[in-house]
C-alpha cells in the first residue's frame, strides 16, 4: 500500500492520522509528502514507497540532534535493552543521569525525569504552584497539550496564537481554569512587567529559553529583577532549545537565573527521556504533591540521555550545530537576494528558519511550492530546519545549491504570477 493510502486509512483509525501534530503531511505538503519512513541513518531517510531523502527539515521534531541512528548511542541502548529495562528494581542510570545532569545546570540540587516534554512541563507546574500560593502562570511560548496551558484560550480563544500554535480550542478544559495562566510576548519586558503589576496572584513565570529569537538582554533582566522583587518561580522551557548552542540550556549563554529548567527533545536524541530541573526547595514540592509514572523509570530513555550527551561532550556539538545553522541562514538570505527573492529570517541559528514575505500574495503558498521543488531534489525540506550534528558540510553545500535552483523556480513563477498549487497550500494552524 502507498503512503497516500495508508495516511487516508490512517485518519480513519487515529484522530487526526497520529500522536503529532507537527509530522502530519499537511503542514509540508498536503498531496506529495512522502509522510512514512521505512528506515533513517544520520540525515538519510527512506520513505515507505521506496524514495531516498535528505532530511533538510525537522529531523523528528528535534529529536536527532546527533543524526538519526546514531551507533554510539544505539550501540549503548542496545546493549541496555538486552540486559533487561523494566524491572521490579530501579535502574542505576537513573541516579547517574541526575548526577550528569546536574553539572550542567549548576543552580539546581534535583532532577525529577519523565518521558515527553508536555508532562515534564506539566510536572514543573505543579511542583512551582504547590510552592507558592501566588498559582497564576505568565507564560511565553510553546508547553504541550495539557490543561494548564490550553487553559490560556478560555478567556481568549486568539491567547496563544503567538506562542507557535494557531487556534487552538479549549475544549474538554474546565472553565474554572479561565484566567489561570497569563501569555506574554517573548521578549516583551515592558508588557511582562504591566503584568506581574497588575496580577498580584501571578507568582511563576514561564518562558522558553529560544525560539525565534534568541532571549533579549533587557528580557533577561527584567525577568532577574522581578524574580528578586516579587520572588516569582522563574520556569525555563529548554525541550526545543535546550543542547543546541551549549551543553544544556541556552538561558545560561542569555544570563537568565531560573528556579526550574526542563529539557526533553535532543536530551535523548531520539529515544523518549525529558527532566525537570530545579532548586531543591521547589524540587521537594514534587514528592509531596503526588506526581509518579510507571513509564518514567523504565531504563532506555537513561542510557540514550547519558549516550547523548557523552558524544555532545567529546563532539562539541553545540559549537558544530550553531555554525553550520548561521551558515546556512547566511547562505538562504544571499540566495534570495540572488534570486530576487523577499524573505525574512529568524535567527536562532541551530533553528535556523525563513519566511517568504509578500503583501499580495498568500506567503504559505509559496513555502508549499519550495517544499515540493526541494522534494524533487531529493530534500525532505520547508522553511525551518534542526541542524544535526549529521548534517556534513559537503551535503549542506548540495542542498544549498538545490534551494539555489528552487529559489530561482519560484522567483520565475512570482514574475510569471503562476502560483499552481493555492489549493494545496500547506496548513500551520490546528
Ligand atoms: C518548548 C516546548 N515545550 C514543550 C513541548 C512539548 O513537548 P512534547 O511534544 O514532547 O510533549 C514542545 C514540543 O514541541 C516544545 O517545543
Amino acid at each position: 500500500m502507498k503512503s497516500k493510502n495508508i495516511w487516508k486509512n490512517a485518519l480513519k483509525l487515529i484522530p487526526g492520522g497520529n500522536g503529532l501534530l507537527s509530522k502530519r503531511p499537511l503542514r509540508f505538503l498536503p498531496s506529495g509528502w512522502p509522510t512514512y519512513f521505512k528506515d533513517a541513518k544520520g540525515i538519510n531517510i527512506n520513505s515507505l514507497d521506496n524514495k531516498n531523502y535528505k532530511d533538510f527539515s525537522i529531523m523528528g521534531i528535534g529529536t536527532a540532534i546527533l543524526g538519526y541512528s546514531n551507533s554510539y548511542v544505539d550501540k549503548k541502548v542496545k546493549k541496555a535493552i538486552s540486559k533487561g529495562i523494566n524491572t521490579t528494581l530501579n535502574c542505576y542510570e537513573e541516579y547517574l543521569l541526575a548526577k550528569e545532569l546536574l553539572k550542567h545546570d549548576r543552580f539546581a540540587q534535583q532532577v525529577k525525569f519523565a518521558k515527553g516534554g508536555g508532562e515534564a512541563m506539566a510536572m514543573a507546574i505543579r511542583i512551582a504552584r504547590s510552592s507558592t500560593k501566588k498559582y497564576k502562570v505568565v507564560f511565553s511560548g510553546y508547553h504541550g497539550w495539557h490543561d494548564w496551558y490550553i487553559s490560556a484560550n478560555l478567556s481568549n480563544i486568539k491567547n496563544l496564537n503567538n506562542h507557535l500554535l494557531k487556534n487552538l480550542k479549549p475544549l474538554g478544559i474546565p472553565k474554572s481554569l479561565k484566567n489561570s495562566t497569563i501569555p506574554v510576548d517573548f521578549n516583551n519586558e515592558k508588557k511582562l512587567i504591566q503584568i506581574f503589576k497588575k496580577n498580584k496572584d501571578a507568582g511563576i513565570l514561564v518562558v522558553e529559553g529560544a525560539r525565534n529569537q534568541y532571549l533579549s538582554s533587557n528580557f533577561v533582566k527584567t525577568i532577574n529583577q522581578l524574580k528578586r522583587k516579587k520572588k516569582i518561580i522563574v520556569i525555563v522551557d529548554e525541550i526545543t532549545s535546550g543542547w543546541r548552542e551549549t551543553l544544556g540550556g541556552v538561558y545560561k549563554k542569555a544570563g537568565l537565573l531560573p528556579d526550574i529548567v526542563i529539557y526533553g527533545k535532543a536530551l535523548g536524541n531520539g529515544y523518549p527521556i525529558s527532566a525537570v530541573i530545579g532548586k531543591k526547595k521547589f524540587m521537594e514540592k514534587g514528592n509531596k504533591t503526588f506526581i509518579s509514572s510507571t513509564a518514567w523509570t523504565e531504563r532506555v530513555g537513561f542510557v540514550a540521555a547519558l549516550a547523548t550527551i557523552d558524544f555532545m561532550k567529546k563532539n562539541k556539538v553545540f559549537i558544530n550545530i550553531k555554525k553550520k545553522g548561521k551558515f546556512i541562514l547566511n547562505s538562504w538570505i544571499s540566495l534570495a537576494k540572488k534570486n530576487n527573492l523577499e524573505i525574512t529570517t529568524n535567527n536562532f541559528y541551530s533553528m535556523p528558519s525563513f519566511y517568504f514575505n509578500y503583501k499580495n500574495i498568500d506567503n504559505e503558498v509559496l513555502h508549499t511550492m519550495f517544499t515540493k521543488l526541494m522534494l524533487e531534489e531529493k530534500y525532505l525540506a520547508t522553511n525551518y530546519m534542526f541542524i544535526s550534528f549529521a548534517h556534513s558540510d559537503e551535503r549542506i553545500n548540495k542542498y544549498l545549491k538545490s534551494c539555489d535552483k528552487v529559489f530561482l523556480k519560484i522567483s520565475k513563477f512570482l514574475k510569471k504570477k503562476i502560483l499552481k498549487n493555492s489549493k494545496t497550500k500547506r496548513r500551520l494552524t490546528y
